[in-house]
């Protein structure tokens, strides 16, 4: 080969590369892998919304194959911890930048969404977020779709059910960031507008937190119930104040979202959450034939592990990404793949979902449960629900 040949096929090469880094358009070929980027919290305190989001994403690509329309699809999963927005930040640059994926997916946590968005808007890569949960998140970027749900969207059911079953007076508890923010202002709108009284709002601070002064002010406030919103993986903590405190013994109901009641912990909660009474988008108790099958699977791929509501994100997301790169006869175009998005619907082990065309959000039906024991265990068990629920927004 020519020195004259190497140089020219070398400049080639450059100007088609300049042109596609000018252009933003990611180069499909037929024979090319679709790469997803799986940002997750694997390690640290929320360690278990990354094992459930890993878990409900390697199941679906089991069931449903890693490959269609001659592409394979590779997963590439990293752990940001859960606790650096700067880290999730970096490893979806690294993702997009270096390893050249076509989707970026996961999320366990509000702050870490938010830094990745500017991420999936520069780069034009669809960011599916499968469990952080604040309102305005699907806002941050164009780009942004979720297979989640938002805290506004799963309490307004609750603080109605509290309103309408003799329940007057709360006091609401919230881990003090921006999910929590919501859960609150949520609750407080629509149970005062149901005649309620708010006694007392308590935060709590999001890291190492310590709930027992928390619960007994709760408890000396006399309420007719503790509202409680922390993130999944907080409540074990919570409920064990509760008893150890005696709220219950006082007469107070803990009612709540569900994510209190987390089916990741439940189990080893036993029957210190028996009544607590919440409303969200899943419960592994759920009961439909999609919803067994699901739950039968995970448990048996994963040891015996409950599936929780973060699962169904992650299950839901890797639907959402599967069924758009069918729309686009497997094109992983970000803005291609975005609209194919836009609109679906289909039936999750939840119940029926789909993602609003205009906000990009997650369209749901949201449940009322109490915890029972059934053959021995502790489940969420719905009891009511509220069909078609979009996000209401805080304002
Ligand atoms: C969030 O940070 O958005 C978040 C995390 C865990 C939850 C709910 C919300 O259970």
């Amino acid at each position: 080969m020519s020195q004259q040949f190497v140089l020219t096929r070398r400049r080639v090469l450059q100007a088609v590369a300049g042109a596609l880094a000018a252009s933003h358009v990611h180069p499909v070929f037929a024979a090319d892998p679709v790469r997803i980027g799986l940002i997750l919290p694997l390690t640290g305190p929320f360690a278990s919304t990354g094992r459930q989001i890993e878990a409900a994403c390697r199941l679906y690509m089991q069931k449903n194959g890693d490959s269609f329309a001659g592409q394979k699809i590779d997963l590439l999963v990293r752990d940001d911890t859960g606790i650096a927005p700067e880290t999730t930040k970096r490893i979806a640059q690294e993702l997009v930048v270096r390893d050249k994926v076509q989707i970026l997916a996961g999320f366990g946590l509000t702050p870490l969404a938010l830094a990745a968005a500017p991420v999936a808007t520069e780069s034009k890569v669809p960011m599916v977020v499968m469990a952080a949960a604040t309102s305005i998140i699907p806002t941050k970027s164009p780009y942004i779709v979720r297979t989640g749900f938002t805290l506004p969207q799963v309490t307004g059911p609750i603080a109605d059910w509290a309103g309408k079953n003799r329940i007057k007076t709360v006091v609401t508890l919230v881990t003090d960031y921006a999910p929590g923010l919501d859960a609150e202002s949520t609750f407080v709108k629509r149970f005062t507008a149901s005649g309620g009284k708010i006694v007392d709002s308590l935060r709590v601070p999001l890291r190492n937190a310590d709930y027992g002064p928390f619960i007994q002010r709760a408890k000396d406030a006399k309420p007719d119930a503790l509202f409680v919103f922390v993130p999944s993986g907080e409540g074990s903590a919570v409920m064990k104040q509760f008893s150890d405190r005696g709220l219950k013994d006082a007469g107070i109901q803990m009612i709540g979202t569900g994510d209190v009641v987390d089916d990741d912990l439940l189990e080893s909660m036993g029957a210190i959450a028996v009544g607590v009474v919440t409303s969200f988008h899943y419960s592994a108790a759920h009961d439909s034939p999609e919803n067994k099958a699901y739950v039968d699977a995970f448990m048996k791929a994963n040891t015996g592990m409950r599936p929780n509501f973060h699962s169904v994100g992650g299950y839901d997301g890797m639907h959402l990404i599967y069924e758009a790169l069918k729309k686009t006869g497997g094109d992983a175009n970000g803005d291609k793949l975005l609209e194919a998005m836009k609109g679906m619907r289909w039936m999750s082990p939840r119940g029926p979902l789909s993602i609003d065309p205009v906000t990009r959000d997650a369209v749901q039906t949201v449940y009322i449960r109490k915890v029972e024991m059934v053959n021995g265990k502790p489940w969420s068990v719905e009891f009511d629900k509220v069909e078609n629920i979009k996000d209401p927004g805080v304002g």
